[in-house]
């Protein structure tokens, strides 16, 4: 899918993003913040910041750079800045497969069901490999391939049809890591339906 339809998608979703995929998955945002363990003066970059709704659980100790193409989504960002009263976050208008950073800007990025909602899952990945440092964390949130084979023929089927939402259904964690030198430290399944991921990895790109 091109860019400025899904960017069409999500500005649609902007004003009810919230109430349709807020609460249901909180909990695996809150867990994959925790696990990014950002310490004080850290540079965090969340990829696909959308509403913001997980720039309230960084807490005030790391400096967090939000992304997102969509200006829908970032008017709602700007917006639950404010209400929050976040002094330590701003976002910007970026392609997160073509991100205007210097290589090995930040010391951790967090992508929440993004991955599965761009249109080249390899750009993504190779964008956040090169902005993250050497050493440095990347957690991905998302659902991806049940281990359950008939379960994981399924999501291929509705591939074509979510994508039609704004998401595919058709990748595995392989798939998202392959040709990257992430290394994978913790992995588990997240609600609902244990079809989504929580993974923790190391960048270890050469210094
Ligand atoms: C399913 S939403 C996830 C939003 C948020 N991370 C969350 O926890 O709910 C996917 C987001 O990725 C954004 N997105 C999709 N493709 C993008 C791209 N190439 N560059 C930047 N943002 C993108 C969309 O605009 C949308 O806000």
């Amino acid at each position: 899918m091109d860019l400025a339809r899904l960017e069409r998608i999500y500005d649609a979703y902007a004003k009810i993003y919230d109430r349709l995929f807020g609460r249901v998955f909180d909990a695996p945002r809150k867990a994959a913040v925790q696990w990014l363990d950002a310490r004080p003066g850290e540079r965090i970059l969340e990829v696909g910041v959308g509403t913001g709704i997980a720039l309230p659980m960084y807490g005030p100790h790391p400096f967090v750079v939000g992304v997102d193409f969509s200006l829908g989504m970032l008017r709602e960002a700007q917006a639950c800045i404010g209400a929050h009263g976040i002094d330590n976050a701003c976002i910007l208008r970026m392609d997160a497969m073509r991100m205007a950073f210097p290589d090995s800007s930040f010391d951790g990025l967090m992508a929440a069901y993004v991955v599965t909602a761009v249109p080249d899952h390899r750009r993504l990945m190779a964008e956040m490999v090169r902005v993250c440092r050497p050493g440095g964390r990347i957690v991905i949130v998302n659902h991806l391939h049940h281990r359950n084979r008939l379960v994981a023929f399924g999501q291929r089927l509705l591939s074509p049809l979510t994508q039609r939402l704004g998401w595919r259904t058709d990748l595995s964690l392989d798939d998202v890591l392959a040709g990257t030198p992430l290394e994978v430290t913790r992995v588990t399944t997240v609600p609902p339906f244990g079809l989504w991921y929580l993974v923790e990895c190391r960048n270890a790109k050469p210094a």
